[in-house]
């Protein structure tokens, strides 16, 4: 079953709004593999968006990532990765569709509530950083 790297970002639990998404991805009929709460290291974040390192904004979204605890995800299921980021909408909530995670409860791009992985070996890649004691 094919598995993706879910975060609910600091803004998401700032405003308890957790269960709400974890709802949706449930209703869906993916399943919750394994969740944490953390308060991520700079180090994790920085890792985790390593191929984003050169932009502009890429300090304000370590920042963003760090300043209070995040609710990190496993979820599988048939097509993860593509349902799950259908599922979250478009990276700028102006842009995304109204049913969609951002386009419900976000505003702006930086504070989207939400990340998942683009693909299969971004996912791989991503539970290995949030998840290394999973070794499966
Ligand atoms: S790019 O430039 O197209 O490769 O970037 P993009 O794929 O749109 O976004 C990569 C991640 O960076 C976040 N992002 C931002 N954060 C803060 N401020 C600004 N302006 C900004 N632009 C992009 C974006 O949400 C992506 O993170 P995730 O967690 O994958 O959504």
């Amino acid at each position: 079953m094919e598995k993706t790297l879910v975060l609910l970002k600091p803004d998401a639990v700032e405003r308890r709004l957790v269960g709400r998404i974890i709802a949706i991805y449930e209703e869906k009929g993916l399943n919750i593999t394994a969740l944490k709460m953390l308060k991520p290291t700079r180090e994790i974040v920085e890792a985790h968006y390593q191929e984003h390192k050169e932009k502009p904004f890429f300090q304000s979204l370590v920042d963003y990532l760090t300043r209070g605890k995040v609710c990190a995800l496993i979820i599988e299921g048939e097509n993860a990765v593509k349902t799950v980021r259908k599922i979250n909408g478009a990276t700028d909530p102006a842009e995304a569709e109204a049913g969609t995670i951002r386009g419900q409860f976000a505003l702006t791009k930086g504070e989207n509530l939400v990340h998942a992985s683009d693909s299969v070996d971004s996912a791989e890649r991503e539970i290995a950083i949030w998840f290394p004691e999973i070794t499966d």
